[in-house]
């Protein structure tokens, strides 16, 4: 990896880290995803059942570390201590993009301590759609996986961030087919992935007909790539990227409408991520059809105090998440994913002019 690159990805840590990159006037839309609270809930909060299995695997909770880092020092202690906490909650992570290790081979133990600290959780690859196009194929994707033994690999999509930065590659022609010939040939389940700007159910179609076996919304509303990049360039002269970093900041599909687009779309698992904040948020999302939520930016904050932090916040997250489900009565995932949610506000109103059905939702145990 060049120098650049990797000072990019340090930059990218650093700037998340000590700056406000959240989106500004643009929410994950959580706040137009109601529950209907049971008075009588009918449940014993303490038997309450949070497991579920997605991809085969088994996890303690609906819950994941988003891809973050990987490539650097300080990128392998946030890698080791992510993996210690989801080992020891029986949840899952993802790596950053491995791009940097796969160009040079020193770089592979800041993946690999993932899996060393992780030996049973589910762990997910990472590789960049834009280097698919690049000339990455079946050898570098195959690569990605065994470096960190990984039980699915995602194929993240960031041309937000691609567009903010100056070095940005912005050739994206063919990627859904080079895409659909990876997932041909890899024995392991592919992700389809944005990076907080989110997926609308038109392309949810064209990923699942490819061959992709799991989508990952990361909508709009949480931490934006748009905002990073401002910050990048806040320093440097290049003044015209800087103000398409502040145009771009708040662009995308907001995390929830991309939720119900996509699992409206798609019979793939769905993860929601972008933007989730508690337990609650992470709830409504499987209310509307995921069937894993992931946190980046929290867990990131989290994981640069230590492993005992990231597993307190890991826990605040679960526990918020049952207490929900005790709210509404729900004793299991199946029973929260069949939960009544009454969508409304600006939500509401993209779902029905784009033609989702948001009544079924309200509706749910009615009849
Ligand atoms: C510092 C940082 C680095 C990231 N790097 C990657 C990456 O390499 N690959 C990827 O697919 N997503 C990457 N993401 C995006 C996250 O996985 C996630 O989709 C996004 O941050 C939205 O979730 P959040 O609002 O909970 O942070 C990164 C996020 C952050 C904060």
């Amino acid at each position: 990896m060049s120098i650049e690159t990797r000072k990019r990805k340090a930059d990218h840590i650093r700037i998340s880290l000590n700056h406000d990159v959240q989106a500004k006037n643009v929410t994950a839309g959580f706040e137009d995803v109601n529950f209907v609270h049971k008075a009588l809930p009918e449940v014993d909060k303490q038997k309450i059942d949070l497991s579920t299995i997605v991809f085969g695997h088994k996890f303690a909770a609906p819950l994941i570390v988003g891809a973050i880092t990987g490539g650097t020092q300080k990128a392998a202690r946030i890698n080791a201590t992510i993996a210690e906490a989801v080992e020891e909650l029986g949840l899952g992570m993802g790596v950053g993009s491995q791009r940097a290790a796969i160009e040079d081979k020193a770089l592979e133990k800041t993946f690999a301590v993932a899996r060393k600290k992780a030996p049973t959780a589910f762990l997910i690859a990472n590789i960049g759609g834009i280097q698919l196009i690049n000339g990455y194929d079946i050898k570098e994707v195959k690569r990605a996986v065994e470096m960190i033994q990984a039980d699915a690999i995602a194929m993240h999509l960031n041309a937000l961030q691609e567009t903010a930065q100056p070095e940005g590659q912005t050739n994206f022609r063919g990627v859904l087919e080079k895409i659909s010939r990876i997932a041909e040939q890899v024995d392991k389940p592919v992700i389809a992935k944005e990076t907080g700007a989110g997926i609308a159910a038109e392309e949810a179609k064209k990923l699942e007909a490819a061959g992709v076996k799991g989508i990952d919304v990361s909508g709009a509303g949480g931490t934006s790539f748009a905002a990073v990049e401002y910050y990048r360039l806040k320093q440097s002269r290049n003044s015209f990227q800087r103000t398409l970093g502040e145009v771009f900041w708040d662009w995308g599909i907001p995390t929830v409408t991309s939720i119900v687009e996509v699992s409206q779309a798609v019979s793939i698992p769905v993860i929601a991520s972008g933007g989730i904040r508690n337990g609650v948020d992470a709830a409504k999302a499987i209310a509307l059809g995921a069937c894993l939520t992931s946190f980046s930016q929290p867990l990131l904050q989290a994981a640069v105090k230590g492993v005992e932090e990231t597993c307190n916040t890991l826990s605040l997250l679960i526990d918020e998440f049952k207490n929900t489900m005790f709210l509404v009565g729900a004793d299991s995932i199946r029973s929260i994913q069949r939960t009544p949610v009454v969508i409304t506000g600006k939500t509401s109103e993209w779902l029905r002019t784009r033609g989702f059905n948001v009544e079924g939702y309200a509706r749910r145990g009615r009849t």
